[in-house]
This record gives C-alpha cells, sequence and structure tokens, in this order.
C-alpha cells in the first residue's frame, strides 16, 4: 500500500516558473506598503520559500499571476494569507527575560497603587508573550484589575494566540509556580498545556497592523513591541515609534526587542536602559523622524 504522503495532492503537479527578480520586486514593493516589511536584497530564496505553497494551491503558473490575483482580490483574503506567510512569528514564554525583571522591580512598584492596570503587547505573534506578561502582573498586583491586549497583523498567529495551547517544551521554560498556576494538561495529550480560563479571560486579543494609526484613544502604562521593528526599514520605524509614543502615558514604558535599535531615528523617548524607552513626564511626546 503506497504512503498517502508520496502521492502529490493535485495542486503540486503543475510547473511554477522560478521567482524572477521584476516579481521579487513586486512582492518586495506590495510587503513593504501594506505592513512595512523590509525584504531586504538577496531575499529572493526566503520569499520564495514562504510563498510557493500558496502559488501553488492557487494554481498559479507564476508569481506574477499570483501577485496580480493578490491585487485583484476585493476580499483581501489573498493579501492576508500573504501576510501570515511572509511575516516571521517566532517568539517564546519570558523571551529576554532581562525585561521582565525589569518590569517586575523597577514598573511593578509603580503601578502598584493602581486599582486597574492595562498593558499592550503590540506584535504578540502566537501569544506566549501576552500570557507571560499576565502572569508577572497577577503575581506582581494581586489587587488590581488587569488585562494585557495582545495584537499582530497575522491572523494565523493571533488563532493560535487565542487558543492558547501550548507544547510542554515551550511551556517548560516558565517557573514551576506560574505553570501550575497559568496551565492545564490537555485532556488526552499530555504533551499539551492549555491556559487556564481564569488567565485567558485576562487577555484580549486584536488584529492590529502597526503602520497604520493606532486605533484607540487608550494610553497605556508599559507597551511591549518587541522583534517587529526590526523587520522594517528606519523611516517606517520613526512612524510606528511615534504611533506607539502617542498610545504611552506620559512617564509610560516601551519595550523593544534588544536586537532593534533606535539609533539613527529622532524620537520623543528617553533611553531607560537597554531596549526600554520612558516617555517624558510632561511632555505631549512630539513625532519621531529620521534624523
Ligand atoms: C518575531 S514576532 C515577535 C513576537 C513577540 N513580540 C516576541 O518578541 O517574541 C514578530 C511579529 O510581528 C508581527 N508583525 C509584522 N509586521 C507587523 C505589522 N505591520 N503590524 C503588526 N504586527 C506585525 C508578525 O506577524 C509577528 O507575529
Amino acid at each position: 500500500m503506497p504512503h498517502t504522503d508520496s502521492i502529490p495532492a493535485p495542486w503540486t503537479d503543475h510547473p511554477v516558473r522560478p521567482l524572477g527578480d521584476r516579481e521579487f520586486e513586486q512582492i518586495r514593493d506590495l510587503a513593504r506598503r501594506t505592513f512595512g516589511l523590509d525584504l531586504r536584497d538577496g531575499k529572493q530564496d526566503l520569499v520564495t520559500a514562504r510563498l510557493q505553497r500558496l502559488v501553488r494551491a492557487g494554481g498559479f503558473h507564476s508569481y506574477h499571476e499570483y501577485y496580480r490575483h493578490i491585487l485583484s482580490d476585493s476580499t483581501g483574503e489573498s493579501l492576508l494569507a500573504l501576510i501570515d506567510a511572509l511575516a516571521t512569528n517566532h517568539t517564546a514564554f519570558l523571551r529576554e527575560a532581562a525585561h521582565f525583571d525589569f518590569l517586575r522591580q523597577h514598573v511593578m512598584p509603580e503601578l502598584a497603587r493602581r486599582p486597574s492596570v492595562d498593558i499592550w503587547s503590540a506584535a504578540c505573534s502566537t501569544g506566549e508573550e501576552v500570557w507571560t506578561l499576565i502572569l508577572l502582573l497577577r503575581d506582581a498586583l494581586p489587587s488590581s484589575k488587569l488585562r494585557v491586549i495582545g495584537s499582530d497583523i497575522s491572523r494565523k498567529a493571533l488563532a493560535t494566540a487565542a487558543r492558547a495551547v501550548y507544547p510542554a517544551e515551550r511551556v517548560g521554560v516558565l517557573p514551576p509556580a506560574w505553570r501550575d498556576i497559568g496551565f492545564v494538561k490537555e485532556r488526552g495529550q499530555p504533551d499539551l498545556y492549555s491556559v487556564k480560563t481564569s488567565i485567558r479571560t485576562l487577555a484580549t486579543f486584536r488584529r492590529l497592523n502597526l503602520i497604520e494609526p493606532v486605533p484607540w484613544p487608550i494610553q497605556f502604562p508599559v507597551i511591549f513591541c518587541r522583534n517587529v521593528m526590526i523587520y522594517f526599514d528606519p523611516p517606517t520605524q520613526a512612524k510606528v515609534i511615534a504611533n506607539l509614543n502617542e498610545s504611552l502615558e506620559p512617564g509610560g514604558y516601551l519595550f523593544v526587542g534588544h536586537a532593534e535599535s533606535f539609533s539613527g531615528i529622532r524620537h520623543a523617548l528617553e533611553y531607560v536602559r537597554p531596549a526600554v524607552y520612558k516617555k517624558p513626564i510632561g511632555k505631549r511626546g512630539g513625532s519621531c523622524q529620521k534624523s
């Protein structure tokens, strides 16, 4: 009996012309305009690897045909699928742990007297950052009403975040006490852990494109926006920092990824320590521009 994996699916057996330079330029331009992704020279192989499944599945014979289809698809579904395929969703629980230490030691005492605390995890990917924040907040601010808003552009990543079920080895990096408070084993699947309802109810997920103006009037005392600006070019980074600045309370903190630097970008935030910035108190905080 043949192994079913060896039978080609109907859509895999037609030839697709390799991604040419002009087609790469078209997709690069589309990705930059729609969600800020800066596909630098030499990323052709990456684009091919991430898009060829969609090109084949759609029955297209070239990347140009596929590109034309995205432009003509008035539902926007094809563009969403392109974004899902091109976005890098790598994340982890307790990623860049120094941020959580700083948050607990220096920021939580400032928030301790508030009856309610809302934090924004911008570009939260599959949710690990959101659950880590909630577990820390619950520990540090047991009597405050808590909410973490997780946003991302990728519909697929957000669906995983909202499902909130993770392999045991990913959850295993958390302190055992947090694991017990936050997770239960999935019934019949010992290698999977599910976020408990008491924790889930403290999170809200929302699809949001960081290169567009923020759609809410809320200002947060803390925003995490980590490991996404690294994919943007400097003018887009400046625009995103300006948007985030508008959403920070005076005195509020912005956490970015440790590999991300604001050097060369003029902005209204104070440097606190590597990958942590603060909005000065008493200033409206103007826009950020490349210097
Ligand atoms: C590498 S993950 C970072 C996840 C998490 N913040 C962390 O540091 O572990 C980057 C995320 O940014 C999202 N992203 C990329 N461009 C975006 C945009 N324009 N607006 C919102 N999210 C975006 C991707 O979908 C992806 O989930």
